[in-house]
């Protein structure tokens, strides 16, 4: 007998990707989503109380799956705004399959709690949180203030103020690099403040963010658009570094800056609590391991590994590179400038081709190079004063590209004429923070003020800036997978790690298991996106699988 198979049934089995297998001694998780009625895209939060790693899934058609779970005893609890439900418990055996029904019902009314949509991660947490208009009435300042001072600042800096007019006055001359403040130099750059704008800002500042004004933070009135059919294969691990009882006694909190991978698939960071520690996290066991910093305060920002398997980090304070051996536990530091005669505020390293060091300095506008012949480094000034050199990335001819953060453009560093070209973002003014390469050498970057997502064309000096949907996007990191879709990582709402596919020009989101922003992305080759939330609750390294059913390790290679 002959079976007759509808050609189109067939298609759609042959078009979708098969599931890899089940990673070896791992568990999973399913089951019903039950509520009144659909509840589209709710966090099914599974922590893992014995590793104390968090894996967070969706719902997606009233139903979860959770695949590649470390074995042990799980919490497991629903969340989505204005919803309620109880925690459930769970053990997982290594290679377990188990379903878990689980329930939503609805919330009758109560405050909004910091962890759901409508908070941003800067909010001051105990503010009375309004509405942008609220917060900013419709007056001539509100332009000015946008457009001279917010765009450094943020939405929720002012109304965290209550200064008098004088101190309003005095702050705008440091701003200006006026008197006491000149050898810091002008965040306001010379010239772009006429004295009527500035009048007119005073005032403004005076009458709604003066003595007696209320402190409040900035409300939210967006939720993240839901895609269930990509949240529903996505997952996210949040591995959390443990507090040591004696060293994080006072703070009781941890801070992670930047991740990055080794050769042997662990992702490191820089830990930026005092006092300070590069670590280490294996994500097939979620084993951690700390080294405790040379200067406790140095304040580590960006990190990176070479061939040698060698740590580097860039310090913020005392303008120094430090260097980690893991296998002897041996410390270097090398002064950023060889001379001795430049000081600054190192930012963020990256290792070339030829193993040399490159790094931004943030406070003092230079680009330096630790180079791996001589072992020395050497700083350069970049052309434009008060441009606050961020996030850093090489092209494939080794080209140095870097964000200046306050002047709003990406520069190219060429090593071999050792000359700068600069090009200006569109939208002016903003900030930038972060930048990345794709495979065709167009560099991306982020409007961090104005929500813009841009791409420079090299060739051409031509640039295309996108508009990221939701309103207060708060672009951070931006960088390319294997395939060119750009990650996006936005603390505007309260953190959403975003993908945009070139192609059609989308975005999707997934909003974080904390609200956080997340400095700086790394991507591995089978496209989990990983990242640190810094200003979360709980300090962890952090992955996005956006396709869970692909991944063949869970260990990070680049
Ligand atoms: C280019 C970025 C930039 C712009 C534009 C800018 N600021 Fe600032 N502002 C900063 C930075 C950076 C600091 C911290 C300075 C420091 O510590 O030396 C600061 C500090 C301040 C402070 C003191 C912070 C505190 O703790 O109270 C106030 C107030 C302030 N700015 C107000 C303003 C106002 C008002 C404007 C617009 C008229 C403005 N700023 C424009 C970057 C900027």
């Amino acid at each position: 007998m002959r079976i007759r198979v509808p050609l189109a049934a067939l298609l759609v089995v042959l078009a979708a990707a098969a599931d890899a297998a089940p990673i070896a001694g791992t568990a999973s998780l399913s089951g019903a989503v039950q509520a009144p009625r659909a509840v589209p895209g709710a966090q099914i939060h599974l922590m893992n109380v014995d590793k104390n790693v968090l894996f967070m899934v969706w719902s997606s058609g009233g139903r979860y799956r959770a695949v590649n779970l470390f074995p042990g005893r799980y919490e497991v609890t629903v969340r989505k705004a204005g919803w309620a439900a109880d925690r459930q418990t769970v053990t997982l055996e290594p290679g377990e399959s188990k379903t878990l029904a689980l329930a939503l019902r609805e919330e009758t009314a109560r405050p909004v709690r910091q962890g759901e949509f409508g908070f941003t991660s800067s909010a001051n947490t105990d503010a009375r949180l309004v509405s942008y208009d609220e917060l900013y009435p419709r007056e001539p300042g509100r332009e000015l203030l946008e457009r001279q001072c917010m765009y450094c600042h943020g939405r929720n800096f002012f109304p965290n103020k209550q200064y008098p007019e004088v101190t309003w006055n005095t702050f705008i001359d440091v701003m200006l690099g006026l008197g006491a403040a000149a050898d810091r130099g002008a965040m306001i750059p010379a010239g772009t403040l006429s004295a009527q704008d500035r009048q007119t800002i005073l005032a403004y500042l005076t009458r709604h963010f003066g003595p007696g004004s209320e402190r409040r933070g900035l409300r939210m009135d967006a939720e993240f658009p839901v895609d269930e059919a990509a949240l529903g294969k996505a997952m996210y691990v949040e591995y959390y570094l443990p507090l040591d009882k004696q060293l994080d006694a006072a703070n009781q909190q941890r801070r992670t800056q930047q991740a990055h991978f080794d050769a042997d698939g662990n992702v490191w960071y820089t830990d930026r609590s005092v006092p300070n520690r590069i670590g280490r996290v294996n994500p097939r066991t979620g084993e951690v391991k700390d080294w405790m910093m040379p200067d406790p305060k140095a304040d580590p920002h960006g990190l990176a590994v070479d061939r040698d398997g060698h740590v580097w980090w860039a310090e913020t304070v005392g303008f120094h590179l430090g260097r980690l051996d893991p296998t002897t536990g041996s410390m270097i530091r090398y002064p950023m400038d060889s001379t001795g005669r430049r000081q600054g505020r190192g930012h963020s390293p990256i290792v070339d081709g030829k193993q040399n060091v490159w790094f931004t300095v943030i406070g003092g506008d230079m680009l330096g190079k630790w180079d791996r012949q001589t072992g020395k480094a050497t700083v350069w000034k970049v052309p434009t004063a008060g441009a606050a050199p961020y996030g850093i990335a090489l092209d494939k001819d080794d080209n140095v590209w870097f964000a200046e953060f306050r002047r709003c453009k990406i520069a190219r560093f060429d090593p071999r004429t050792e000359k700068f070209t600069e090009y200006e973002a569109p939208t002016r003014p903003c900030t930038i923070r972060r930048l990345g390469v794709d495979s065709t050498g167009a560099v991306w970057y982020g409007g961090f003020n104005n929500g813009k997502l841009g791409r420079l064309d090299p060739r051409t000096g031509a640039i295309k800036e996108y508009d990221i949907p939701m309103p207060f996007s708060e672009p951070y990191d931006v960088w390319p997978d294997r395939h060119d879709d750009i990650w996006i990582s936005d603390g505007g709402q309260g953190g959403a790690l975003i993908r945009f596919a070139p192609r059609t020009e989308t975005f999707t989101y997934y909003p974080t298991p904390q609200i956080t922003d997340q400095p700086k992305l790394a991507i591995t080759r089978e496209g989990a996106v990983w990242y640190t939330p810094r200003s979360s609750l709980k300090a962890a390294v952090g992955v996005l699988y956006p396709d869970v059913t692909q991944v063949t390790t869970l260990a990070a290679y680049e």
